[in-house]
């Protein structure tokens, strides 16, 4: 008699954006996966991110029933060290997947913008090519600031930029000048310095600052010369609308 060929389950890797932080502004579907998912993995970077993206999943999880993982990841620019901190990740969700179980990476906001999952996501690739993965998008900081200050990004034929201000970006005036909406994410690390610019192009009024969008002390800047010398918080982006 033929001996019965017995395949393994093998888990699903689930990339689950969170949305910029208001528990109701998740989707139905990240919420239901989250909620099913026996073991959730959340990235811990210098900046309580985890804490933001606990107190969004707070009343959807159970701490009896599901494995909460937080990931620190160091917050520097050094390529080793990130990629042996994405790497060392990458083998401990391997492991879970392989053992038949699915396992959640949750970002806040979207996970294929400027996120940590993206680099996990490749080095989950590299170790373990058969993973299967599915992505579940989340509304975008981007989409909820404009939203909340009433600031459409584009319209017609109109050009969109986004950037970082990590690095007091080279480019930003040529970036500013040809591109009809600017977007700078951490824009906390180069205030100053874009500040600078928008005063040199005579834009300093077509910008505005959104601070925690959607959470507790959310505030948006519509004078953002008052902002000048002033320490902003991580979770702040700028919309730059000529
Ligand atoms: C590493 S990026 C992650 C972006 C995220 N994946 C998204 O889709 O919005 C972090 C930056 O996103 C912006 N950000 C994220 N959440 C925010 C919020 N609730 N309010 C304002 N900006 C936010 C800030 O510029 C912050 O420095």
């Amino acid at each position: 008699m033929a001996a019965k060929r017995v395949t393994r389950r093998v888990g699903t890797f689930y990339g689950i954006g969170l949305g910029p932080g208001d528990p109701e502004l998740i989707t139905v579907k990240a919420r239901r996966i989250i909620q099913q998912c026996p073991v959730l993995f959340l990235p811990q970077g210098g900046e309580k991110e985890d804490g933001l993206a606990l107190s969004v999943i707070k009343d959807m999880v159970s701490k009896e029933n599901q494995e909460i993982i937080s990931l620190p990841f160091p917050m520097t620019l050094d390529p080793v060290i990130l990629d042996k901190a994405w790497g060392k990740a990458a083998e401990l969700i391997a492991f879970k997947l392989k053992e038949g179980r699915d396992v959640a990476f949750l970002s806040l906001g979207d996970p294929l913008l400027y996120s940590t999952f993206i680099y996990v996501y490749h080095a989950v690739k590299n170790i373990y090519s058969q993973a299967i993965t599915e992505i579940i998008p989340g509304i975008s900081s981007i989409s909820a600031a404009s939203a909340r200050a009433l600031i459409p990004l584009a319209s017609g034929s109109q050009r969109v930029a986004i950037i970082t201000g990590v690095n007091n970006h080279e480019n930003l005036e040529n970036i500013i000048d040809e591109f009809d909406t600017v977007i700078i994410l951490k824009i906390s690390r180069s205030l100053e310095y874009t500040l600078d610019i928008l005063n040199k192009t005579g834009l300093t009024e077509k910008a505005i600052v959104v601070t925690r969008c959607s959470l507790p002390g959310e505030k948006i800047y519509n004078d953002v010369h008052l902002l000048r010398g002033k320490k902003l918080d991580y979770f702040s982006l700028m919309i730059v609308r000529k």
